[in-house]
């Protein structure tokens, strides 16, 4: 049997989402296959405890599906195979929706119009894909020297598998206890006789931290002997909801120096399958090496040949429906979630700590069954008294639920409130 899921039946408009989860007031749907329904149930069971990942439960897509449905996208095998920058984009891809995404994009991160280049990703990870391998093609075009790769030993693990993936020496440079590059560590690690090519983490996955970039930048600077330098910001997460706050400039290419920036869009942004921006300087886009493949838009500088058509549109979809304004007030809310589970937290006298710009914060591990029950991600170290786990603070958690959570953990630690 060919069962067809109707958007109508699974999903509410925006104006009936309750305030806790939306996944609450679902109706129920059968889709003819238990295991499917089975599989249904426990994540609807387990999302509204979604406490320990850094993904936006409140759908801004809704009235998305409405659409493709409704224009029967969902029946066309479209593909953006090509460079959605081109003066020629393909018929029967999305790379114009693409490209205004980037447009929108580039300017919150300081990317001049005349002097930028991007495109939607399949996640934060291909992002980091693309600024490594960019930044290495450029490094070698400019000085014919392979790079050495410098990256913190707390940033995501992607740029250390991306590094390896690409056969570049890497070093891996010390951290501090809340998680950011050590400037010294950096200079001490540093080969001046061979370009560097340094990834900078804004957020670091486990504990939240920004590489405290002018720091490091000066680092450099103090060895003007270095053939040539690139440096690339994994932003997986906080470069979704920095450029909304007062805090823009820890994201600008300009301030903080920076020649590329991978974020997801599945993050902050609640696009509900992987994928996410790179966009790099337009002068580090022309210095890589061409392909020339004529029946795809000439060149082809990118990694993936075939890539994701819904994806760009998805974006597109949210720059429209969700737009500046409202990431302003949904960063502004997640920031004050952040401050007042961190307060709950200290009022109840349970080790947790959090970083300047952060909405992860980092805690003393509770039990397993309680880890499990709000999916919360587990790290050790013993500079922090051994296990550890962290909460990030995203657009479906609410005051109620954290309290919740809060005396949760406290009935189970025996802390007395
Ligand atoms: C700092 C950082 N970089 C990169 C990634 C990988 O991003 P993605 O899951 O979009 O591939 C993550 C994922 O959590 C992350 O935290």
């Amino acid at each position: 049997m060919r069962y067809v899921w109707s958007s109508r039946q699974i999903h509410l408009p925006l104006q009936q989402i309750p305030s806790t989860h939306p996944c609450n007031n679902m109706k129920k749907v059968t889709s003819g296959y238990a295991k499917l329904d089975e599989w249904v149930a426990i994540w609807r069971e387990t999302l509204p405890h979604y406490f320990g990942y850094p993904f936006n439960e409140v759908s801004p897509l809704r009235d998305f599906y409405e659409w493709y449905y409704a224009a029967g996208i969902n029946l066309m095998n479209l593909n953006n195979a090509g460079d959605p920058f081109t003066d020629t984009p393909w018929e029967v891809s999305s790379q114009v929706f693409e490209r205004e995404v980037i447009e929108f994009f580039a300017p919150r991160y300081d990317f001049d119009d005349n002097n930028r280049w991007g495109l939607v990703t399949h996640s934060g990870s291909d992002g980091n894909n693309h600024g490594i391998y960019f930044g290495a093609n450029y490094l070698k075009h400019r000085t014919g020297k392979a790079p050495i790769l410098y990256v913190s030993d707390e940033a995501h693990y992607s740029n250390m598998r991306l590094a390896h993936l690409q056969d570049l020496e890497t070093r891996l440079v010390k951290s501090d206890t809340m998680g950011r590059m050590i400037p010294e560590e950096l200079e001490r690690q540093l080969d001046t006789s061979r370009p560097a090519l340094v990834v900078y983490a804004c957020g670091s996955t486990f504990k939240g931290a920004i590489d405290d970039m002018p720091a490091l930048n000066a680092v450099l600077r103090r060895h003007p002997e270095l053939p040539a330098v690139y440096r690339h910001v994994d932003a997986a997460l906080f470069g979704g909801y920095l450029p909304f706050t007062e805090h823009a400039h820890l994201v600008s290419s300009k301030k903080m120096g920076f020649e590329s920036i991978a974020v997801s869009g599945h993050k902050f942004f609640g696009i509900d399958s992987p994928c996410g921006l790179f966009i790099c300087t337009r002068e580090v886009y022309d210095n890589q090496s061409d392909f020339d493949v004529p029946y795809l838009n000439k060149n082809m500088r990118m990694i993936n040949c075939s890539r994701d058509p819904i994806q760009p549109l998805k974006y597109w979809w949210v720059v429209q429906k969700v737009g500046a304004e409202e990431w302003a007030r949904q960063a502004r809310r997640i920031m004050e979630l952040t401050a007042y589970l961190k307060q709950q937290l200290d009022k109840a006298g349970y080790p947790a700590w959090v970083n300047e710009y952060s909405n992860t914060v980092f805690m003393r591990c509770p039990s397993a069954e309680l880890a499990h029950k709000y999916q919360l991600a587990q790290n050790d170290d013993p500079r922090f008294g051994g296990k550890l786990a962290h909460v990030v603070v995203m657009q479906h958690f609410t005051e109620p639920a954290i309290d919740a959570f809060v005396a949760e953990l406290c009935s189970e630690q025996k802390i007395a409130r």
